[in-house]
C-alpha cells in the first residue's frame, strides 16, 4: 500500500511532489522517492543519455529525509513521487520507488501487487535486463522499456496487460517532456486539473492545494496528461469521456491546526463531524431517516430480510455496533464480518439480504475483493464510505457518505463515529417502515440529533483520560470489557491502544472473561470496563468486582453520578447520562484519548504508527 504523486506544468515540480507526498505519507511511510524529468540543463543525480534526462532521489524513512536529500533547485517541470509501505523486498534505498529501466530514462511508481512479477522476471532477466531491487514493481519500466519505440502511451499499454495482479502506476520518459502516464487496475488514482498544470496522485489531498477539480479514474483506465489537459482511454484502447468532480472541502481540512498531531485533532472534531454525518438526513415530521444515496425504494427496503455487514478493523466494529442496532430496533437479523474470513468461505448470498461494506477509505482490498464476490452472487452491497468516488463508493450499488472529511492519522476515530451515525440514520429508516411508532421514532431521533452536543461534553474528559494513560502507561497488557453495544466499543478501544501506543490490549465481552482471561488478571493488568446506564449494568458491575477480587486494577469508563461504579473503579471516567442507545457515540471517545495518551506517554509516533497504514490495499 502506497502513495503516487505526480505534475506537469509550468512551475517547478519537485516541491509539488514533496508536498504532495507529505499528504500521502499516512498511505505508507517506511521509503519515498522523487523522479523529475528535465528537457534540458545538468543536475547533480540525474541520469544522462540522449534528449532530456531524469533526477531520481530516493530514500528510505519519512519524506523529511527524501526531502533532505534532494537538491533544493532540482530543475524540472514534470515528474512523479511515491511513498511506499513495503510488501515485496525489505525498506532500502534501492527498492524504494521511482524505479528505473536500464537506460535511466523511463521512471515508473507503483502502488499494488504485480501478481505473476516471478515469471516476467525472469524472462526479462534471460532478455539480459539486470535488476536493481528485490521489488515486483521494477518489472514494469524494463517491460515498458521493451515495447517502447518512441510512444510512452503505446509502451505502457504493452506493459500493462502484460501484468497480472492490482495496480496504480504512473510512468515518465526523460524524452517526452510534461507527459506522464497513469494506470489504474485495483488501486486508487485520481486525476487533479490545474489552469495550465495537471496533477495525478492516489488521492486528492496531494492537490487539494492546487486544484478542487478532479477526475476520478476507474479500473482498467488509462490516463495521458500533459500541462493542457488530459485524455483516457479503456482497455480495448477506446476514448472515455471522464466527468469533472469538484472537491468539497477546503485544503484547511487537512491542517493540523492548534493540535499536536491528526489524531488529536480529529478526535476533538467529531462534535462537527458527526453532525456533518446525521446532516439534513432526519426528518422530525415523519421522525425517519432520509438516505438518497441508498437506490433502493421504500418496497425493495421492506423486502429485506436480514443486513450483513462485511468490513476490517474499525470499520467491523462500526458494523458490530450496526448490527445490533438494527436486530433490536429494527427487527431485522443483522450480523457483522470480516471481509478477508468471508471471502473465502463461499458465502451463502441470500436472495433477501441486503449487504453493507463499510469502508473509511473505500479502498481496503478485503472489503473490495469481498463486495465483489457478493456482488458477483447476486447480492446487493451498499457502501458506508468516507472517500468520495473511492471504489467501494463507486462499485457499490448504492450506499451512505459518512462526510466525515478527510482522516489523516492512521488509527480511525472521526469516521468510526460518522459510521456510527451512518447506521444509526439507517435504523431509524428501516425500524420505521417496520415496528416503531412515529412517536418512538421522534425520540429517538432527537436523541441522535442529540450526540454531538453529547460528545462536545465527553471530551470534556481530557484531564481525567490523560492523568489514567500517564499512571498505567507503563502497563504492558490491558483488557477492555464491556457487553451488549459496548462489545464493539471495547474491541475498538483495544484496538486504538494496540495500533498507536503498541501495547498489547484484549478487547472482550465482559461476561466471557471467566470463560479464560480471567486467568490474565493481577494487579500490573489494567481492566477497562464500559459501564453504561442501561439493562446490562448491573451484570458488567458484577464482571467488575471480579475483576477487583483478584487484583486487577479497573478504569471504569461511566456515566456521570453513577457513584456505585466510581466506588468500586480504581479510577473513574464520567461520561454524560443520555439515552442508553447511544452510548456507543460517546463512550469510544474516552478510549481514544486512552490511546492517544499512552501513545504520547511512550513516546510513539501518533500519526504514523510502525508497520501499519491508513489503507491496506493489498490482501
Ligand atoms: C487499516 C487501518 C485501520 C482501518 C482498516 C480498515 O488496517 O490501519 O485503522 O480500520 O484498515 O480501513 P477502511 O478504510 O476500510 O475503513
Amino acid at each position: 500500500m502506497c502513495g503516487i504523486v505526480g505534475y506537469a506544468g509550468p512551475r517547478r515540480a519537485t516541491p509539488i511532489l514533496l508536498e504532495g507526498l507529505k499528504r500521502l505519507e499516512y498511505r505508507g511511510y517506511d521509503s519515498a522517492g522523487i523522479a523529475v524529468g528535465q528537457a534540458g540543463g545538468e543536475a547533480p543525480g540525474s541520469q544522462t543519455g540522449r534528449g532530456g534526462r531524469l533526477a531520481v532521489v530516493k530514500k528510505t524513512g519519512k519524506i523529511a529525509a527524501l526531502r533532505s536529500e534532494v537538491p533544493p533547485e532540482l530543475p524540472g517541470s514534470w515528474g512523479i513521487g511515491h511513498t511506499r509501505w513495503a510488501t515485496h523486498g525489505g525498506v532500502t534505498d534501492a527498492n524504494a520507488h521511482p524505479h528505473l529501466d536500464a537506460s535511466g530514462k523511463i521512471a515508473v511508481v507503483h502502488n499494488g501487487i504485480v501478481e505473476n512479477y516471478r515469471s516476467l522476471r525472469s524472462m526479462l532477466e534471460k532478455e539480459g535486463v539486470r535488476f536493481a531491487s528485490e521489488t515486483d514493481s521494477e518489472v514494469i519500466p524494463h517491460l515498458v522499456a521493451k515495447y517502447y519505440s518512441g510512444d510512452l502511451e503505446a509502451a505502457v499499454k504493452e506493459a500493462i496487460a502484460r501484468l497480472e495482479g492490482t495496480y496504480a502506476v504512473a510512468v515518465i520518459h526523460a524524452d517526452e517532456p510534461g507527459r506522464i502516464v497513469g494506470a489504474r487496475n485495483g488501486g486508487p488514482l485520481v486525476v487533479g486539473v490545474g489552469d495550465g498544470e495537471m496533477f495525478l496522485a492516489s488521492d486528492v489531498n496531494a492537490m487539494i492545494a492546487h486544484t478542487k477539480e478532479v477526475v476520478y479514474l476507474s479500473d482498467g483506465e488509462l490516463v495521458v496528461l500533459d500541462p493542457e489537459g488530459f485524455r483516457t482511454t479503456d482497455r480495448q484502447d477506446r476514448p472515455v469521456a471522464k466527468k469533472v468532480d469538484q472537491v468539497s472541502w477546503e485544503a484547511g481540512a487537512i491542517e493540523k491546526g492548534d493540535f499536536a498531531c491528526y489524531m488529536e485533532k480529529e478526535i476533538f472534531e467529531q462534535p462537527e463531524s458527526i453532525d456533518r454525518a446525521l446532516g439534513g438526513r432526519l426528518e422530525a415530521d415523519s421522525a425517519t431517516a432520509k438516505l438518497g444515496g441508498l437506490n433502493l425504494d421504500r418496497r425493495q427496503l421492506r423486502q429485506v430480510g436480514r443486513v450483513r455487514v462485511i468490513a476490517a478493523g474499525t470499520s467491523w466494529h462500526a458494523g458490530l455496533v450496526g448490527a445490533q442496532l438494527l436486530e433490536s430496533l429494527a427487527r431485522i437479523p443483522a450480523g457483522a464480518e470480516l471481509a478477508s474470513e468471508l471471502r473465502y468461505r463461499n458465502p451463502v448470498v441470500e436472495r433477501d439480504s441486503l449487504w453493507f461494506a463499510v469502508s473509511q477509505s473505500g479502498e481496503t482490498a478485503d472489503t473490495l475483493y469481498a463486495m465483489r464476490e457478493i456482488q458477483r452472487k447476486g447480492g446487493t452491497v451498499l457502501g458506508v464510505c468516507n472517500v468520495v468516488g473511492s471504489t467501494v463508493a463507486r462499485e457499490s450499488d448504492g450506499g451512505i457518505y459518512v462526510h466525515s472529511g478527510p482522516e489523516i492519522a492512521v488509527a480511525s476515530t472521526k469516521a468510526f463515529t460518522s459510521q456510527l451515525a451512518a447506521f444509526y440514520l439507517f435504523t431509524l429508516l428501516m425500524a420505521r417502515m417496520r415496528d416503531l411508532s412515529q412517536a418512538d421514532g421522534a425520540r429517538f431521533a432527537e436523541a441522535l440529533a442529540g450526540v454531538p452536543a453529547k460528545v462536545e461534553e465527553t471530551l470534556r474528559c481530557r484531564g481525567a483520560v490523560q492523568a489514567a494513560a500517564k499512571k498505567y502507561a507503563r502497563a504492558t497488557d490491558f483488557l477492555f470489557l464491556g457487553r451488549g453495544l459496548m462489545y464493539p466499543i471495547a474491541l475498538e478501544g483495544a484496538l486504538k491502544l494496540k495500533e498507536i501506543s503498541y501495547v498489547h490490549a484484549e478487547g472482550y465481552a465482559a461476561g466471557e472473561i471467566k470463560h479464560g482471561p480471567i486467568a490474565l488478571v493481577s494487579p500490573e493488568t489494567p481492566s477497562v470496563f464500559l459501564v453504561p446506564d442501561d439493562a446490562l449494568r448491573e451484570k458488567t458491575i458484577s464482571n467488575m468486582r471480579e475483576i477487583k477480587a483478584r487484583g486487577g486494577p479497573v478504569i471504569a469508563v461511566g456515566v456521570e453520578g453513577d457513584d456505585e461504579v466510581a466506588a468500586i473503579a480504581d479510577d473513574f471516567i464520567p461520561t454524560p447520562r443520555m439515552d442508553p442507545r447511544f452510548y456507543p457515540f460517546t463512550m469510544v471517545v474516552p478510549l481514544q484519548l486512552f490511546a492517544y495518551f499512552t501513545a504520547l506517554e511512550l513516546g510513539r509516533d501518533v500519526d504514523q504508527p510502525r508497520n501499519l497504514a491508513k489503507s491496506v490495499t493489498v490482501e
